[in-house]
């Protein structure tokens, strides 16, 4: 197995050494599109908690909320774009029946639309993974924000802070999808059936 994790190495070490390992993710691997989708899931489930914990820290009401919105895919994955990480979207009660029908022409998401997106960045040359930025689409009522679509792009940091970008270095990469709205999609390996 490629996985390893550093608690399973620690219980030949000290306990003291154990407790200040044993949550860290480490993944046999630096290119994040070497895993296999059994190792990302492995990975998820050693990260899961830490992002939470970390997205939570702050006063972020998405960041409170997004776990209990609906998973667009059955596991993260990597894309490419936002930096090769393992991404995983959740889509809100108002977002997630246009989301998930993953259409490509047409779409026009309901005013009040909010996508969270997680995210994990393998380590280098055997350091632990680490908790990415939560980035968020938010889509404002038609006018809102005549640059970009009507939607607002934002994140909140591992730290909990919010994240410090301009809305045009977000835009200017989605608008590549303007006929779903600026929506991207997660890649189609990992999406939820709608059936
Ligand atoms: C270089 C291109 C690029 C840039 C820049 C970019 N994104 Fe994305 N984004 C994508 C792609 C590709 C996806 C779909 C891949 C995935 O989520 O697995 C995506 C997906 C998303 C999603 C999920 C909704 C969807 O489109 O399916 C959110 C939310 C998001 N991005 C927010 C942001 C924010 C916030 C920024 C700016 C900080 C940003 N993005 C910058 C390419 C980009």
């Amino acid at each position: 197995m490629r996985l390893t994790f550093i608690a399973i190495l620690t219980m030949t070490v000290s306990a003291a050494l154990a407790d200040s390992h044993s949550d860290k993710c480490l993944v046999d691997a630096t290119d994040a599109f070497d895993l296999s989708g059994a190792e990302v899931e492995t990975l998820y489930a050693c990260m899961e908690g830490k992002m939470l914990a970390g997205y939570t820290k702050g006063d972020s009401e998405i960041a409170a909320a997004y776990r209990s919105w609906t998973n667009s895919a059955t596991r993260p994955a990597v894309a490419g774009a936002h930096g090769e990480r393992f991404l995983q979207t959740f889509a809100n009660d108002i977002a997630a029946e246009q989301y998930l029908k993953f259409e490509d022409e047409g779409v026009v998401m309901p005013a009040g639309s909010i996508l969270a997106k997680e995210s994990i960045k393998l380590g280098k040359e055997g350091k632990p993974a680490r908790v990415g930025p939560l980035f968020i689409m938010e889509k404002l009522e038609a006018g809102g924000a005549p640059d970009t679509g009507d939607w607002f792009y934002s994140g909140v940091q591992p730290n909990g802070k919010p994240l410090k970008i301009k809305q045009s270095f977000c835009h200017n990469c989605h608008v590549g999808w303007e006929d779903s709205d600026m929506l991207a999609y997660p890649v189609e390996e990992v999406r939820v059936s709608m059936n």
